[in-house]
């Protein structure tokens, strides 16, 4: 009767849930956890004596008046009550720590599998719901292992003792008064169903919450250029009041019990007293075991309330658990195949064979693209917006995976090398710069191991970014704030441009690089460009004619299809669409 509600209110899938937490991240902490349970017996042993040393108490030193035995009793309860602290205290203070080591373990598992994860999982979701689970999940789970744990060692072990003490002194009022325990645990273990479905809708909209807050602070510009503040305002206004009420809702849920059970409880106290006080009329028993009766009684409704709540905690807990093993259960679709070899390319030629690409929102970004791009040469893809062309340098690392048709290097598909090594062999700078909040020389060196300061220095001379790091108040040791903020766009390119010279990877892909920098800028990593692109095979995606005009060859691309394919007078000559696309832009350049 001590856990009425526990194994017959979880739904069975709940249990391969709880046994999965406990052998990953419980398990590796079981020595603690021993010490803890030792503790919680001798602190429930010390409440089980408190309610016994009732009896001579109230029989020895206030009814017969024994001088002697009022000093023993009064160091008894001393005691009791010292070693009670002193066992609690470690208790608590060790399961904390095991429940904290366990969090970090789940949130060391959650960010190993989500840094691994593909791009098109991160564009399905919100970043605040992430964010959310590391935070506002975990401490749920936090929560719930603590309470679950500490609820079933120490309330078990106080009920046992304290029950003890209850058939010891009268076990006929024992058997008597204890139908309000079940009682009162059966209304309290029914809430758990529904505290679950609160408690996920809660956290479904703290992660909406911290998404509205993400997005509102990023774009703080944005919200303000456009006058937006009572629009974000109310928005996030809604968020809180729904929080608000869920919150409210589960509190009142977990609640609705107390006015049964106490008066539950209250019955069952008459009992006792009605039956227990006839006896003591009677002079069958005395006042002392009467009164440490009810003390036990009393001291074993907490621990009973206690122990039937569990399940509730354990529901909230088990929400967020769900939550997190289905993100942990969800695989990478991209990743290496058993036998994948190491790519060697030390002067890759690129082709793309027949290569097909719809995105998950069912958008057919790409429609049999061919294409070769041969060792050390130059290929520039122009075409409009839309057109395909990120889609194209995305496949290369494979952000996302070729839905049909093959892209090889050499003459190996790129499904069969390793991805390290795949991706190792090429540098990508694109229109979306991505800073660290770090300094300048971290941020350049992100993606090359070991590299030296002479070679840092070199790279940011040859993008042309040298000279405005030296400017910094720190240099290269400058954070730079988050996504950069500390610096202007261009700055932000020549440092991206800077990373991708350290790598000195066989491979280079420009998408759009230059397209944020000024036109005096743009002439110094233009140039810089140009000697980074010498002997290595590079893809360049480009809106100014002065690129476009350098490569080895031009691929125009339209709607996701290659329609014309030449060098740049060729292009022209025929007159087509590329000579639509850019013959404007030369007659106004000439
Ligand atoms: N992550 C994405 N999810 C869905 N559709 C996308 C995504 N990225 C691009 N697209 C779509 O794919 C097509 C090609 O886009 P993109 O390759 O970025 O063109 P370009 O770089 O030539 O401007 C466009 O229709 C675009 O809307
Ligand atoms: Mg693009």
């Amino acid at each position: 009767m001590a856990k009425p509600s526990f194994p017959t209110s979880l739904p069975t899938a709940s249990w391969p849930l709880i046994r999965r937490v406990f052998r990953l991240y419980v398990r590796p902490y079981l020595g603690s956890l021993g010490a803890a349970v030792l503790l919680m017996l001798l602190a429930a042993a010390m409440t089980g004596a408190m309610a016994k040393l009732m009896e001579p108490i109230i029989d020895k030193v206030f009814t017969q008046r024994d001088q002697s035995m009022l000093w023993p009793v009064a160091g008894a309860v001393m005691t009791v009550f010292v070693v009670r602290g002193f066992a609690t205290y470690g208790h608590t203070v060790i399961m904390n720590k095991l429940a904290q080591r366990s969090i970090a373990d789940i949130q060391r598992d959650m960010f190993a599998h989500l840094v691994y994860a593909d791009l098109a999982f991160f564009h399905g979701q919100q970043s605040g719901m992430l964010l959310s689970r590391f935070v506002s999940d975990v401490n749920q789970i936090r929560s719930a292992l603590l309470q679950s744990m500490t609820g079933l060692g120490k309330n078990l072990f106080t009920l046992v003792f304290l029950l003890g003490v209850m058939f010891y002194q009268d076990w006929k009022l024992t058997l008597i008064s204890i139908f309000a325990f079940p009682a009162a645990a059966f209304f309290v273990a029914r809430l758990g169903k529904k505290l679950r479905k609160v408690s996920t809708n809660t956290q479904v909209e703290m992660g909406q919450l911290t998404s509205m807050l993400g997005q509102a602070f990023q774009g703080s510009k944005h919200v303000k250029s456009y006058g937006m503040e009572e629009f974000e305002k109310t928005r996030v206004n809604k968020n809180i009041d729904r929080i608000l009420r869920l919150m409210h809702r589960a509190f009142r849920v977990s609640a609705s019990a107390t006015p049964i059970s106490e008066a539950l409880s209250g019955l069952a106290i008459v009992t006792i007293i009605v039956y227990g006080g006839m006896q003591v009329i009677a002079g069958e028993s005395t006042a002392g075991k009467l009164f440490s009766f009810i003390a036990a009684f009393l001291l074993a409704y907490e621990p009973m309330k206690r122990l039937a709540q569990l399940n509730n905690v354990m529901q909230m807990g088990l929400a967020a658990v769900d939550r997190l093993f289905q993100l942990l259960d969800q695989p990478p679709s991209i990743a290496d195949r058993p036998d994948a070899v190491t790519l060697a390319a030390k002067n890759p030629a690129i082709i793309f064979d027949d290569v097909r690409f719809t995105y998950a929102d069912g958008t057919e970004a790409l429609q049999g693209v061919s294409f070769t791009v041969p060792a050390g040469k130059t290929a520039a893809l122009v075409g409009e917006s839309g057109s395909g062309k990120s889609t194209i340098l995305n496949l290369i690392p494979r952000f996302y995976d070729v839905t049909a048709g093959q892209i090889r290097i050499d003459d190996t598909d790129i499904r069969d090398v390793t991805i390290k090594s795949l991706r190792g062999s090429m540098a990508l700078v694109s229109q979306e710069v991505a800073i660290f909040n770090d300094a300048v020389r971290d941020n350049i060196a992100y993606g090359t191991e070991g590299a030296t300061e002479e070679q840092i220095i070199a790279a940011a001379k040859n993008a042309a970014a040298h000279d405005f790091i030296m400017e910094l108040p720190q240099g290269y040791d400058t954070i730079v704030g988050e996504n950069g903020v500390k610096l202007s766009g261009g700055q932000r390119q020549r440092i991206s441009i800077a990373r991708a010279m350290l790598r000195n990877a066989p491979l280079l892909l420009l998408d759009e690089a230059t397209s944020a920098l000024d036109t005096q800028s743009e002439r110094l990593v233009q140039s810089a460009l140009e000697r980074l692109q010498e002997g290595r095979t590079t893809i360049v995606v480009a809106h100014r004619l002065s690129t476009i005009m350098d490569a080895d060859i031009i691929y125009v691309l339209k709607e996701g299809r290659i329609v014309e394919t030449g060098k740049h007078e060729d292009l022209l000559a025929a007159g087509g669409y590329y000579s639509r696309l850019y013959g404007n832009l030369i007659r106004e350049s000439a």
